[in-house]
């Protein structure tokens, strides 16, 4: 397991970050995306969107109600969002498993029911708010690709 952290000291910054990394992206691989509301998370999807190449059309917004937004880009996007589920057995029923089982890159916001379970290299990224600019962002990358990842950044 390795990890590393920064401070970002603006919303184009976390964007950026995610857009570094979407550009480094070629494998299936999870990112889980923690941390409290409004620390982040989807302005980070926003970032990485524009990395994977999906084209300006589709604005990357919170898929809370919907659960699952795909973007299709040089490699597919999923966007997740959970923090609507209580209890893991919601999950069941509402095809996300079986997307989890697709090629793709899976940015799931409020991860925790699912993040165990998964057997393909992730990130972990948590996002805490330090003041109205600036958040701490912590990297942990789970698996060896995910942690070469981590290298170029
Ligand atoms: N350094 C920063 N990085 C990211 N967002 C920032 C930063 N500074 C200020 N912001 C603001 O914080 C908010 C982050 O919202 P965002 O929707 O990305 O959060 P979230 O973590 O996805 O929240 P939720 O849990 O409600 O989905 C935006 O309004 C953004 O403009
Ligand atoms: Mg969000």
């Amino acid at each position: 397991m390795k990890s590393l952290y920064m401070v970002s000291g603006s919303l184009a910054e976390t964007q950026s970050l995610g857009e570094k990394i979407g550009r480094n992206l070629c494998l299936k691989i999870v990112i889980g995306l923690s941390g409290e509301l409004g620390s982040g998370k989807t302005s980070f999807v926003q970032g990485l969107a524009k990395g994977l190449d999906i084209p300006d059309k589709y604005y990357v917004t919170s898929p809370t109600y919907s659960l699952i937004h795909e973007y299709p880009g040089r490699i597919p996007l999923f966007h997740i969002d959970l923090y609507r589920i209580r209890l893991r057995d919601e999950i069941e029923g509402t095809g996300l498993y079986e997307i989890l089982d697709r090629f793709g890159i899976f940015a799931i916001e409020w991860p925790d029911f699912v993040i165990n379970d998964l057997n393909v290299d992730s990130l972990s990224i948590h996002f805490e708010i330090i003041d109205d600019d600036k958040r701490k962002i912590t990297i942990t990358a789970h698996g060896e690709r995910a942690a070469e990842l981590i290298k170029k950044l």
